[in-house]
């Protein structure tokens, strides 16, 4: 959940992760960080944007994730997906791709046109993710704390794809619910943000091509 605000610059408002069988969900609401501007949909830099996005891994390397983001009254709906697969023992081919809604009464050229700027600005979200994995390392007994969420159970969950389908166990496909209350967060982090804000500190993710 903190992966949001500190990657992603989101304030999360909702949590919650679904596994069940070989699915596993991710449910997220959250408004942009006043410190922030982020590039995900087309408009003013410092536009406050409410998110939703619905993410679903099927099996450990195929991900679609549904997205809407809105600022002042309109709804950008996106669809991210995202595959990636082990080619050699520490290294793996990725694949992704964004499709945007096209909004009635548009022309194609103007669908074009915001689909490329909104493409743009998810994929400088997506990079922030795949930035982590290249510098990620397995760790087997994490130190975790509260706010981390079961990622025990996540492994549980991944365990089913790396053994026989016989070997498969109730404890990695049964249905396992975990939402996090992110209020208590929330609260640190806006006067984190406040800080910032008062101290004339702020993070772009805007893409360069829509800098000026
Ligand atoms: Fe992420």
């Amino acid at each position: 959940m903190a992966h949001f605000f500190y990657v992603h610059y989101a304030l999360p408002t909702y949590f919650k992760n679904i596994f069940e069988g070989h699915v596993a969900t991710q449910y997220f609401d959250g408004t942009s960080r006043d410190d922030a501007h982020l590039g995900m949909i087309p408009g003013p830099a410092d536009q406050k944007i409410d998110q939703r996005s619905e993410a679903a891994y099927y099996g450990p390397s195929y991900m679609i994730d549904y997205l809407w983001n809105e600022a002042e009254g309109v709804t950008v709906e996106t669809v991210l997906i995202n595959c990636h697969y082990p080619i050699t023992s520490n290294s793996f081919m990725l694949q992704w791709g964004a499709i945007v809604k096209k909004f009635p009464g548009m022309s194609d050229e103007e669908a074009d046109a915001m689909a490329a700027q909104v493409a743009e600005g998810v994929g400088l979200g997506f990079m922030q993710d795949v930035e982590i994995w290249k510098n990620k390392a397995p760790i087997d007994n994490p130190l975790l704390c509260d706010q981390d969420g079961p990622v025990y159970q996540l492994r549980r969950w991944y365990e089913q794809f790396y053994v026989d389908v016989e070997d498969v166990t109730p404890e990695m496909t049964n249905r396992f619910e975990f939402e996090i209350d992110t209020s208590r967060a929330v609260e640190t982090w806006e006067r984190e943000v406040a800080g910032n804000v008062a101290d004339g500190v702020s993070f772009s993710m805007i893409p360069a091509s829509r800098r000026t």
